[in-house]
């Protein structure tokens, strides 16, 4: 598949893209600025000689790809969204992102209820947008060297995006489930802080969930 990562140049964005690299996926991998999308795209060259990669800025990439995972920080969402508003209407879009305030750490999400919402809200009626991969650590997608042996809560509008993400993920160890409607989207981004404060206590940094009873 054709991916455009928004903010692939970040610590999760870098890490899904190497991944997805090495299970075959096609990456457009976007940033602010152009020169920092080519040191990332020559690195991972790299690391996965075999992977099909171009840094590009956010734009070209959402253009180039036919499914667009935002991987910005929380502070840029509304912002980047915005700016890419016109082409990210045309695709599929992943949300990977989590309203996170600090000091204390907590979750704090934009009026519209959650960031996928407010995604959803910002590209309007027909827009395809599906989130997920809150739990999964950026330390563990980027650590190479690790299998990937966990599952992915998915939320979405739209049945399609949710079945094309979980295709997407499936070659990277990483198991897609359907979590339902975007209505559900406080509840898996506001897992991260919860998972963040479990990592503290029992000294990891890659703690995440694994889903039974099916
Ligand atoms: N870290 C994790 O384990 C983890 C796990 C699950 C989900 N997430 C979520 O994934 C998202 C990305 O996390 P991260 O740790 O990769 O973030 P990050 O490294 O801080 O930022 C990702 C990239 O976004 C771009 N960026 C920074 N500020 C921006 C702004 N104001 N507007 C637009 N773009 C901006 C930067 O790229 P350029 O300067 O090259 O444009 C940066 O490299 C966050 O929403 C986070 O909550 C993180």
């Amino acid at each position: 598949m054709k991916v455009a990562m928004i903010g692939g140049t970040g610590d999760m964005g870098y890490g899904l893209a190497l991944r997805l690299l090495r299970a075959g996926h096609e990456i457009f991998l976007g940033s602010r600025r152009l020169e920092r999308a080519k040191d990332a795209e020559a690195e991972a060259k790299y690391l996965v000689p075999e992977g099909k990669i171009i840094g590009m800025d956010n734009a070209a990439a959402v253009a180039a790809g036919e499914l667009a995972v935002i991987a910005v920080p929380a502070s840029g969402h509304r912002e980047t969204l915005l700016e890419l508003r016109e082409g990210l209407r045309e695709k599929a879009v992943l949300d990977i992102t989590i309203p996170l305030a600090f000091k204390p750490l907590r979750y704090a999400p934009p009026a519209e209820g959650s960031n996928a919402l407010e995604t959803a809200a910002i590209l309007g009626e027909g827009c395809r947008v599906a989130a997920g991969l809150h739990t999964v650590s950026a330390a563990l997608l980027r650590d190479l060297e690790r299998p990937l042996d966990v599952d992915a809560l998915l939320v979405g509008n739209d049945a399609g995006t949710k079945e094309q993400v979980i295709e997407l993920l499936a070659g990277t160890g990483i198991r897609g489930y359907d979590a339902g409607s975007l209505m559900f989207s406080p509840v898996v981004e506001s897992l991260t802080p919860m998972l963040i404060g479990m990592n503290k206590r029992y000294g990891s940094n890659h703690i995440g969930i694994r889903l039974t009873g099916f």
